[in-house]
């Protein structure tokens, strides 16, 4: 089973004029585009299967973690204490 989750039942998360979703996995969290690469189905609605793809539903194709992080629009998010 893959360890890598999506923020489903949170809020959109909005940046500029783009909606993200929140993706986590072992090696952090990334704000990924809630756009599918093939026709912009809200990907934030599918699912994470075995093979560590996300299942867009829109018309069920399966699209590798890997290759959603590797996108240009993707933003990994870093830790940072603030203030002091
Ligand atoms: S829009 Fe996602 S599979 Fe077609």
């Amino acid at each position: 089973m893959s360890a890598t989750w999506i923020g489903k039942d949170l809020p959109p998360i909005r940046r500029g004029e783009r909606e993200y979703f929140l993706l986590g996995r072992e090696d952090g969290l990334y704000l990924v585009l809630n756009q599918c690469p093939h026709r912009g189905g809200p990907l934030k609605s599918g699912f994470v299967n075995d093979a560590d793809e996300i299942v867009c539903p829109q018309h069920g194709s399966a699209f590798s973690v890997e290759a959603l992080i590797a996108r240009p629009t993707t933003l990994r998010l870093i830790e940072q204490e603030i203030g002091s």
